[in-house]
C-alpha cells in the first residue's frame, strides 16, 4: 500500500475511503517547512492544507526527486505551496476549486452584513450587559441595499459574490479583474483598482493570495476608498495591507472591515483585535459539514486518480 500523509483531520467517511486504499498517517498541525521537506521525503503522496509550508526552500532541502510525487491539497487557494517549485521537482499540484464557491461567497455576505450592520458590537455589547434597550439612535449602521458592490477578482467566488449582492440586495456591480472578464449577469468591469475603490460602498476582496496579488490592496488603495466605506477580505491575508487597514480603521477613515484572512494567520494584531468597527472571523470560508466534505472526497479523488496511473482532474501546475 502506497503510504499517505493527510496532514489535518479531514470529513470521517473520506477518512475511511482513504484508509481502505492507502497506509494514512494523520498530522495533527501545520507542517513548518523541514516537516513539509521531510514528509516530501517520507510519504508516497500528501494530502496538505492551508499552513503546510511547501515552499521553494522546503522542495530544495527535499531533493530533486522527492518520494512524494503529489500534493492533494485541500483547499482552492494554493499560495502556501510553491507550485513551480513543486514541478521542477516532478511533483504534480491538485487544488479543490468550485465545491467551496458557494460556501465562501455566503461568508463575503456575513461579513458584509455584519460589518454594515454593526452584529459584532452588537452581540458583544448584548452579552457584555451593556444594552439598555431599543433607541432610535441605538448602534446605526450602514444600510445594505441598493449601495454599490465592488468585486475585486471577478473569478468563480467573486461572481459568486456578485449574484448574491445583485438579485439579493439589488446593489448594483462593478469589478475590478486584471484581464476583461465577460460576466453573465448585470456588471460593470472597472479598469482601475483605484476608480473601484473610490465607486463602491462595500468592496469585497476575492483574488487567488500568492505574489502575484500580495500587497494589491496596500494603503494608497485602501486611502481612495469611499469615507464610510466598508472592505471585505475573503481571499488572502497578504492581498490586503493590514497595517495600512488597521490605521484607515482606527482613524474612522473608513466605516469597517469584515475579515475572514490574516497576514499570519492564526496571529490577529492586537490592534485589530481591540477595533470595534471589524468584524473578524476565523478563516470560515468554505467551513461548512457539505463542503468541507466535498473538499476532502475531492482532493481524495486527485489522489487516487494520480495512483491509478490517470491525470488527476484538479490539476494546477
Ligand atoms: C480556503 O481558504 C481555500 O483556499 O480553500
Amino acid at each position: 500500500m502506497k503510504s499517505l500523509l493527510i496532514t489535518r483531520p479531514i470529513a470521517d467517511p473520506v477518512l475511511a475511503q482513504a484508509r481502505a486504499r492507502f497506509a494514512v498517517t494523520l498530522g495533527k498541525g501545520p507542517l513548518d517547512e523541514d516537516a513539509a521537506a521531510a514528509a516530501l521525503g517520507a510519504h508516497d503522496l500528501i494530502l496538505p492544507t492551508l499552513g503546510d509550508a511547501f515552499t521553494a526552500a522546503a522542495f530544495r532541502k527535499a531533493g530533486k526527486n522527492p518520494r512524494c510525487r503529489i500534493l492533494a491539497n485541500f483547499g482552492v487557494g494554493y499560495s502556501h505551496i510553491d507550485a513551480a517549485a513543486a514541478a521542477a521537482h516532478g511533483v504534480v499540484v491538485t487544488n479543490t476549486p468550485d465545491v467551496l464557491t458557494d460556501a465562501t461567497a455566503d461568508i463575503g455576505m456575513t461579513l458584509l452584513l455584519a460589518t454594515a450592520r454593526r452584529a459584532g458590537e452588537g452581540e458583544r455589547m448584548l452579552r457584555d450587559g451593556r444594552w439598555g434597550g431599543f433607541g432610535p439612535k441605538g448602534l446605526l449602521g450602514t444600510h445594505v441595499t441598493g449601495k454599490v458592490l465592488g468585486i475585486v477578482g471577478m473569478g468563480r467566488i467573486g461572481q459568486a459574490v456578485a449574484r448574491r449582492g445583485h438579485f439579493g440586495f439589488s446593489m448594483p456591480v462593478i469589478y475590478y479583474n486584471r484581464s476583461p472578464k465577460a460576466v453573465d449577469l448585470p456588471a460593470r468591469q472597472v479598469a482601475d483598482l483605484h476608480e473601484l475603490m473610490r465607486l463602491a460602498d462595500f468592496v469585497v476582496v476575492t483574488v487567488p493570495g500568492g505574489a502575484a496579488n500580495a500587497g494589491l490592496i496596500d494603503r494608497a488603495a485602501i486611502a481612495a476608498m469611499k469615507p464610510g466605506g466598508i472592505l471585505v477580505n475573503i481571499a488572502r491575508g497578504e492581498v490586503v495591507d493590514e497595517e495600512a487597514l488597521i490605521d484607515a480603521l482606527a482613524a474612522g477613515r473608513i466605516a469597517g472591515a469584515g475579515l475572514d484572512v490574516y497576514l499570519h494567520e492564526p496571529h490577529v494584531p492586537e490592534r485589530l483585535r481591540a477595533l470595534e468597527n471589524c468584524v473578524l472571523l476565523p478563516h470560515l470560508g468554505s467551513a461548512t459539514v457539505e463542503t468541507r466534505q466535498a473538499m476532502a472526497q475531492m482532493a481524495l479523488d486527485n489522489l487516487i486518480a494520480f495512483a491509478e496511473g490517470r491525470a488527476p482532474p484538479q490539476r494546477v501546475n
